[in-house]
């Protein structure tokens, strides 16, 4: 069984966010702070996991909704080192425990790893960095002989002499189990802000003899906590510009680097071009030879080879074939897949719909629960009239149709193969195989027709 134990601090108020929801649910790429950090502390297999949450109060394990976890609640809220002792009952005594926040999203698990290995062999590690501006952080003090680590000091409580040092509490550590008890137990509030100070081990330590080392992390970004929609904003950026950098590296093309948001995992096959301005959503795969148009938004999509989406369609929870050809403006929405070949135009919007190979509608249709067959030609204007108000109804329209412009098939019906459907048509009934069906009035011309005109006020 592992020996480690994550404990996320996750009470704090988050009152610079100015917000009725949690500071730890709040989202940076369309998932929560807490999430990203619950997701690097599964990585991690511990044998535990717990979360001290309270301000929100139940918003937060409800919205996180994790069977596995352990929640304890801290209220009121007396410090970090208050915050963790309420999670101690957990703690088992031969194991480590690694102290992340809810509120630092993108720590690196190499980073954490580092951190772990040192406490395995009976250290307190604590993870630091370095800054150009270290203020409102607590300072690594180090002892002037030795070098190594004394103690940590809050900037409130902080000496002249300690404000200058830059080398910074980053907040996480590893703490064998074994120590912590027994420290925790010790902790007091004899400080500037009355609070039972997580940082106050670090001294602890050093008078029992407990080595204390620091580990610095590869990247400052993965440090930096959130207290503010300023601070989301950036570490934001600072995410998808790796996001960016990754896709990169892997041979995609991308129109602007800056341009471009990952919100989930975006898997790309050789010879990818994504314009400026694409969001993409939970699980997108791209293969071969796709290419995205500008400003389109991807969401749980597998497109296939050779693809290509023009800019400003919306495609959601769909499976597009091989060589298709989407948009400008299209819409695919849930439970729609199209094969290969296919054609999805402008102002077309299709949902829950499978549409076999070859077949087009290009332009200003709606295609909803509907089964289109192989080589079929949907004309300009087509709407399946799926919904009578109170029930779905499915279109089924078979192999090689052709459906002219401004035709209404009225669901449930049947389009046989190799029909025709007369532009302008309202269809309530099958057609037959290889027939034209049309339904409309016959075109007449009235000689000597005038127009209605306006009357004049007071006039009968
Ligand atoms: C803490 C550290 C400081 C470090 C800084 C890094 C202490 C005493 N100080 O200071 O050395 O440089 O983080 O950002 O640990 N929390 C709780 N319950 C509490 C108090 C805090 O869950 O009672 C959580 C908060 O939600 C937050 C985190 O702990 O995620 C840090 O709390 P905060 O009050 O922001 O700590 P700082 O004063 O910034
Ligand atoms: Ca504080």
């Amino acid at each position: 069984m592992s020996k480690l134990h994550i404990v996320i601090l996750a009470a704090g108020l988050g009152k610079r966010m100015y917000s009725t929801l949690p500071k730890v649910l709040h989202p940076l790429a369309g998932k929560p702070l807490l999430g990203h950090v619950l997701d690097t502390a599964r990585s991690l297999s511990p044998r535990r996991i717990c979360v001290v949450y309270g301000h929100g109060g139940e918003a937060v394990p409800q919205a996180i909704c994790d069977e596995t976890l352990i929640w304890v609640k801290q209220v009121p809220q007396l410090g970090t080192g208050h915050a963790l002792m309420q999670a101690l009952p957990h703690l088992d005594n031969d194991g480590l425990t690694l102290v992340l926040y809810g509120d630092v999203p993108l720590t690196g698990i190499e980073t954490l790893k580092k951190l772990i290995a040192a406490a395995e062999s009976k250290t307190l590690a604590l993870l630091t960095v370095d800054l150009e501006d270290p203020s409102g952080y607590g300072r690594i003090v180090r002892n002037s002989k030795t070098g190594g680590i004394a103690a940590i000091v809050e900037e409130k409580d902080a000496s002249n002499a300690q404000r200058q040092v830059r080398e910074i509490n980053t907040g996480i550590m590893a703490v064998p189990n074994q120590y912590l008890h027994g420290w925790l137990h010790k902790l007091e509030n004899k400080n500037a802000q009355k609070e039972y100070y997580l940082t106050d081990i670090v001294a602890m330590a050093v008078k029992d003899g407990v080595k204390v080392d620091a580990t610095q992390p590869d990247y400052a970004w993965e440090t930096i906590g959130i207290n503010s929609k300023t601070q989301l904003v950036a570490l934001e950026r600072i995410y998808q510009n790796e996001c960016a950098k990754e896709l990169l590296e892997q041979g995609v093309t991308l129109a602007d680097s800056s341009r471009i948001d990952v919100r989930g995992q975006l898997v790309c096959g050789r010879d990818v071009e994504i314009d400026i301005n694409c969001i993409f959503e939970g699980h997108v795969q791209l293969d071969d030879g796709v290419k995205v148009g500008a400003h389109s938004i991807l969401k749980n999509v597998k497109i296939a080879a050779g693809s290509a989406i023009a800019p400003f369609s919306l495609i959601d929870t769909a499976e597009i074939g091989k060589n298709c050809r989407i948009g400008p403006y299209a819409r695919i929405r849930p439970g729609t897949r199209l094969a290969d070949d296919v054609h999805v135009g402008n102002f077309v919007e299709v949902k829950n719909s499978t549409i076999a190979v070859g077949s087009k509608a290009n332009h200003l249709s709606y295609i909803g629960d509907s089964v289109v067959g192989k080589n079929v030609n949907i004309g300009a204007g087509t709407i399946t009239c799926n919904y009578d108000g109170a029930n779905k109804y499915q279109t089924i329209i078979e192999d090689d149709v052709f459906v002219g412009s401004d035709t209404q098939l009225v669901a449930p019906v049947k389009v046989a193969q190799g029909s025709t459907i007369g532009a302008g048509s309202t269809i309530t009934k099958d057609t037959p195989p290889e027939t034209l069906t049309l339904s409309r009035a016959k075109q007449v011309s009235i000689d000597g027709w005038t127009r209605p005109v306006k009357k004049v006020k007071g006039e009968k």
